[in-house]
């Protein structure tokens, strides 16, 4: 804009200048008219000029006719001073388009210099990242040639390898490696082209120099390079492979020091125990052979009661015992858990009355559990006399209360119990109490088998409480603090099954009277001739094996007179699944009573069998005796 002024004004301008001048200096004022066209194409361009001079030579004529210069000039000069200043024109407009070009050129060139200085700080800011970042890495990084030659290695490397600062470049990692190192290399190198690979290498130095690596190597295409390089990230697993071994000797330590204390307890429990009922059996058994000389046999009967009752109180034991191992239920039926309270509850009445005050709160609708009614009983029994003796002097209030909730997963690690039991709909049993609580160290120890506060030889209670709750497939929780009672929680799962109805099995009031023989398996000598005895007692003829193979040959010889087996499930060499098998085999079909001192829960696969016709717990007593043998001859068809 301003310079088409600036032209436009020198043309304006350029009749005054020329008339003002032509007076003094004559025709030589013709040449200022080269000033304009020069103006116009040096601002402008070559076009402008042009027009300008066309301008400039029109105002020459005009002024030329003003002043009457017409008749003494000749046009050759008017033509000739156009076509001098049109060349001027032309070579200034060429020089400017030039002169431009020249200066698009150059800010071209300075735009392309400033972006390549850009793009080379960039690149330098990039270089300077990655190798701050590869050179504190914890990790070792190293690339290697064809030959496992180092073409580069981080400071993590160099320090695993104990090398000097750039030492490592040009040396071979073989030499660096102990002797399996390089088997380790050649079999990753054949595995490298389908991915990383990943294998351990330990370093040469002995002693505490040694290092164990975890290499973990990828094959990489180097542009500038037609070779493969191999990119090694080197993880030095010494110190977690030190720490980790102290760990696990640790724990090992810390495992066989429990297990010994738990054996230690178990083992004086279970010796104290036993010691102190044989000490009443063998005592009486004694007496009574004592009183065997005297006429009046009353004695001998009470002795004999008293051994009945203490060894009854040893098979208690054994029971509470098998309970702790998490030994199944007896019988599974769908159980009222209130029902199992308020049973348990009468059977402590005497005890629990005196002491505390009963209070029950059983939720409405509560589902039922499947389970061994007994065995819930008993754990109902042992956490109501726990918390009576708890009570201490002062009458104070026992709850029990049952309600059904959903247990969530992340509840049920905090639970002991059942590691399998899994989420869902749970009946709880609580029992809170108001007395003396517990510390956490006590409480961390109150499952354990004889572990007790009370006098030796007790705590059992709560290890087989925990058995009886695992092998029903539930959770406890227990919730204490000193002074401030406690509450005990039973989790089982809840069942959809209705709640079973039984009648109660009827005493056996006339006792069994048969004939024939039946033939006894069994390795223990005390049972084989108790179980005679018994049935001799019952009119049976009783014959005796004391192993399955002694039990086959028997039975190939007197099949026909044997009427019934009695089979040992537990014998070494033979056991009584094998010897069933025989039976099997050898087509004797003697109906087949079996016995175990475990659940009839551990041997409920093999009741279904063939001419197997019932079960019957050790420690094998008179009435349960009586009981199975009706149930067996009753599942015999030719059964008298
Ligand atoms: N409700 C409770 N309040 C305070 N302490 C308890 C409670 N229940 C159990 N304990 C503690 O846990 C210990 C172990 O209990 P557990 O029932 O296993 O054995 P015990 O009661 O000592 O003997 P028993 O074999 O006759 O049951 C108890 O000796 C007692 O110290
Ligand atoms: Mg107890």
């Amino acid at each position: 804009m301003i310079r088409s002024v600036i032209v436009l004004l020198s043309v304006a301008g350029y009749p005054f200048a020329f008339l003002s001048l032509h007076p003094r200096v004559g025709d030589t004022a013709f040449a200022i008219g080269f000033v304009p066209p020069l103006i116009a194409a040096s601002l402008l361009g070559m076009r402008a000029g042009l027009a300008v001079t066309l301008a400039v030579a029109a105002i020459d004529v005009a002024d030329a006719r003003s002043l009457g210069l017409v008749s003494t000039h000749r046009p050759e000069a008017a033509v000739i001073s156009f076509g001098a200043k049109a060349a001027l024109v032309v070579a200034v407009g060429f020089l400017r388009r030039l002169w431009l070009r020249l200066q698009a050129a150059n800010r071209a060139l300075d735009r392309e210099v400033q972006l390549r200085q850009q793009v080379a700080d960039e690149l330098k800011r990039g270089v300077d990242l990655y190798h701050t970042l590869v050179q504190s890495l914890g990790e070792g990084v190293a690339m290697f040639d064809g030959h496992d030659r180092f073409m580069f290695a981080n400071a993590a490397a160099e320090r695993v390898f104990c090398a000097a600062p750039g030492s490592l470049v040009g040396r071979c990692l073989l030499e660096l490696l102990d002797s399996e190192g390089a088997t380790a290399l050649k079999q990753a190198a054949t595995r490298r082209s389908t991915g990383p690979v990943a294998y351990e290498l330990k370093t040469r130095e002995e002693g505490p120099n040694s290092r164990l690596l975890l290499v973990t190597e990828t094959a990489v295409d180097m542009p500038a390079n037609a070779e493969q390089a191999v990119l090694r990230v080197i993880h030095d697993m010494t110190e977690r492979q030190r720490l980790q071994a102290e760990q696990r000797q640790l724990s090992e330590h810390m495992q066989r020091a429990h297990a010994v204390q738990s054996l230690a307890v178990l083992a004086g429990g279970v010796a104290h125990d036993f010691n102190n009922l044989l000490t009443g059996v063998l005592g009486n058994a004694e007496l009574a052979l004592l009183q065997t000389r005297r006429p009046d046999l009353d004695d001998v009967r009470h002795c004999l009661m008293e051994i009945q009752e203490f060894a009854q109180e040893a098979a208690d034991l054994s029971r509470q015992m098998l309970a702790y191992a998490g030994k199944s239920p007896v019988a599974t039926e769908a159980v009222d858990v209130g029902e199992v309270a308020s049973e348990a509850l009468r059977l402590v009445q005497t005890t629990a009355a005196a002491r505390a005050q009963i209070v029950q709160e059983h939720a409405a609708d509560l589902p039922p559990v499947q389970g061994d009614r007994m065995q819930l009983r008993r754990v109902l029994v042992n956490l109501i006399m726990n918390a009576v003796e708890a009570l201490g002097e002062r009458k104070k209030t026992i709850r029990i209360s049952t309600a059904t909730r959903f247990v969530a997963a992340d509840e049920l690690p905090g639970l002991a119990g059942d590691p399998e039991s899994a989420p869902g709909e749970y009946v709880i049993v609580s029992v809170r109490d108001a007395g003396c609580g517990m510390s956490a160290e006590l409480k961390a120890r109150i499952f354990e088998p004889f572990f007790s506060t009370k006098v030796a030889g007790r705590g059992m209670g709560l290890a087989a409480t925990l058995g009886i709750v695992r092998a029903h497939g539930g959770r406890m929780s227990v919730e204490s603090s000193p002074g401030e009672g406690s509450t005990f929680r039973v989790f089982l799962p809840a069942s959809h099954e209705p709640v079973s109805r039984h009648s109660r099995p009827s005493q056996p009031s006339v006792p069994i009277r048969g004939t024939g023989t039946i033939l006894v398996i069994d390795d223990e000598r005390a049972v084989r001739s108790t179980a005679a005895r018994m049935l001799g007692e019952f009119g049976y003829r009783a014959i005796v094996a004391e192993s399955g193979q002694d039990g086959l040959r028997t039975l190939t010889q007197e099949a026909s007179s044997v009427r019934l087996v009695m089979l040992d499930l537990t014998m070494p060499a033979m056991d009584g699944k094998d010897t069933l098998e025989q039976l099997r085999r050898a087509n004797i079909g003697v109906p087949v009573l079996l016995m175990s001192g475990y659940q009839q829960q551990e041997v409920a696969g093999l009741l279904g069998r063939p001419g197997v016709v019932g079960f019957l717990q050790k420690p094998i007593q008179m009435e349960e005796l009586g009981r199975a043998l009706r149930g067996a001859f009753c599942a015999v068809p030719s059964a008298p």
